[in-house]
């Protein structure tokens, strides 16, 4: 989507249509909608007083102009009740707005928000952007239907802003938009791929072109090296599939900075996860391909952090492997001896993520990181607690949680913090090794299995560390207007590369 800022008048633009956000219960129309009304001789405020438009989040409205205006058609969106508005509305709207607009192939808009509602207008154009380009995604890659191509493609967003002093804000923020909600586009294209397609080998393809295209550097670790380096979490998980696993590392570095300690990010990459002999219930299986959206969203979080050129070390790590039951598959009972040294009981081989991450986790402390982020689709019980509003934050070190919080915020990437009581240590207690994978089975009830997910994560970081449990957030959102009901959504990426724009920021002021 080409994305551009233009100064002047929506009463003056030439264009298919010209987008207007109205709030909920409004009685005077102020800013552009007012001059539309004026134009209009008074059409708008006709349509809110007799309710043919009432205004509520993602409300859409079509007007012909009829020669009034230079502008064909105008598109009213309601932007809900104004004290409930936030940026992630702007979100939204803006993704309504872009949806139905899409079959037109253009969209001229003004910055909901940045008058009357009050939000900076560098923000406000972020999201408005980031809105379009995520609510006009689509995964098409596997349909033929004619259906799916006709509801278009928006092609150009123009937004247009009177205020000459806004007009460098506003180009800021929609280029920091754009990059951001396109990352999380290439992350959904990832998660979305089927099991078949996106195999551990296939990820790390993706990773090298992505490598290439940004000049990062990358390595990816074959099954050779894995064993030199004792990774047998991503081994013994690997075992029951005939895909070899991979562990992919990317390494940006900025030129302007390339001697500090680096972030790193760590995702789960599990292509497809079955369970393996602790095998899953048929019903809803498929979404098992979804399980590797940790990777997918750094590797989109580093796109983005590329193209913004952030000044900073980002490394990216990703256990990847397919998670499935066979003769030479894990078993319940299995003992796993970590790169560490310690030991692991295997009880439930659908614990796999942090097994695989384990060794990930291990691995980064050859890079005195700064701080560590993993992101992982890691357990049912995470959607129990948290449904599919937030993902469940865990970590060891408050600056860092913070810091992502505030990216939380201002992303609309929710996270919600759950406790790591050392109490929920005797959770991992084994009678055979020095820890257990999982205190499922044998009839006990599950207890705290998110926190027992991270607690597990934690024997495996000696350094400022979170842990981001985005099994619930990854896919089949159903309650953004800027996500796809059913799908990817991208979780993450937004929410990492908002994280380290502010760290980048923080780190030169
Ligand atoms: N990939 C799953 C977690 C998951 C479940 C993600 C549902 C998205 C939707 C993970 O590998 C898993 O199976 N976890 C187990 C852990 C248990 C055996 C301790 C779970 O949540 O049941
Ligand atoms: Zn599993
Ligand atoms: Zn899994």
């Amino acid at each position: 989507m080409d994305v551009r800022v233009l100064q002047g008048s929506v009463t003056e633009v030439e264009t298919e249509t010209v987008c207007l956000g109205i709030f909920q219960g409004v009685e005077e129309l102020s800013g552009a909608a007012q001059a539309v009304d004026q134009a209009l001789g008074r059409l708008l405020s006709a349509l809110l007083r007799d309710r043919d438009f009432r205004g509520e989040k993602g409300e859409t409205y079509w007007l012909r102009t009829q020669g009034k205006l230079p502008a064909k058609r105008v598109l009213l969106v309601g932007l809900g009740k104004r004290e409930k508005f936030t940026p992630d509305v702007v979100r939204e709207v803006s993704a309504a707005a872009a949806r139905a607009a899409a079959k037109f192939g253009e969209l001229t808009t003004v910055v909901h928000g940045a008058g009357v509602g009050g939000l900076d207008p560098a923000l406000a154009a972020q999201a408005l952007v980031e809105g379009a380009i995520l609510g006009d995604y689509r995964f098409k890659r596997y349909r033929h239907e004619r259906e799916a191509d006709a509801e278009g493609k928006l092609q150009t967003l123009t937004i247009v802003e009177f205020d000459d002093a806004k007009i460098s804000a506003l180009e800021a923020g929609a280029k920091i938009g754009r990059i951001l909600a396109e990352a999380a586009c290439f992350a959904r294209d990832l998660a979305n791929e089927p099991g078949n397609a996106l195999t551990p080998r296939e990820l790390a393809a993706r990773a090298q072109a992505l490598a290439e295209e940004f000049k990062l550097h990358c390595e990816i670790l074959t099954e050779r090296e894995l064993e030199a380096e004792g990774m047998n979490g991503i081994l013994g998980v690997s075992r029951g599939s005939e895909e070899p696993p991979r562990l992919i590392v990317l390494d940006y570095s900025s030129s302007t900075a390339p001697e500090q300690a680096p972030y790193v990010l760590v995702g789960k990459g599990v292509t497809f996860d079955s369970g393996g002999v602790s095998l899953k219930a048929r019903e809803g299986m498929e979404a098992m391909k979804y399980d590797m959206a940790g990777a997918a969203a750094v590797l989109g979080a580093l796109k983005a952090i590329a193209e913004l050129q952030l000044p900073l070390r980002v490394v990216g790590l990703i256990p990847a492997v397919e998670n499935l039951p066979s003769g030479r598959a894990l078993k319940p009972g299995d003992v796993l001896q970590m790169a560490n040294g310690k030991t692991v009981e295997v009880t439930n081989t659908d614990a796999e993520g942090r097994l695989i991450l384990a060794d990930a986790l291990n691995y980064a402390q050859r890079y005195r990181p700064r701080a560590v982020v993993d992101l992982a689709t890691l357990t049912g019980a995470c959607i129990v607690a948290l449904g599919k509003e937030a993902a469940g934050l865990f970590g060891n070190d408050r600056a860092l949680m913070e810091g992502l919080k505030a990216a939380a915020e201002a992303s609309g990437e929710r996270v919600w913090e759950l406790p790591l009581y050392d109490e929920y240590r005797e959770l991992l207690k084994s009678e055979v090794a020095d820890v257990k994978n999982s205190i499922l089975g044998r009839g006990t009830l599950p207890q705290a299995g998110a926190a027992a997910g991270a607690m597990f994560l934690k024997e495996f970081v000696a350094y400022p560390w979170a842990h981001l449990d985005i099994a619930g957030t990854a896919y089949d959102v159903e309650t953004r207007l800027y996500c796809p009901k059913k799908g990817a959504t991208g979780y993450g990426t937004r929410l990492i590369a908002q994280w380290l724009l502010e760290e980048s920021k923080r780190l030169s002021s």
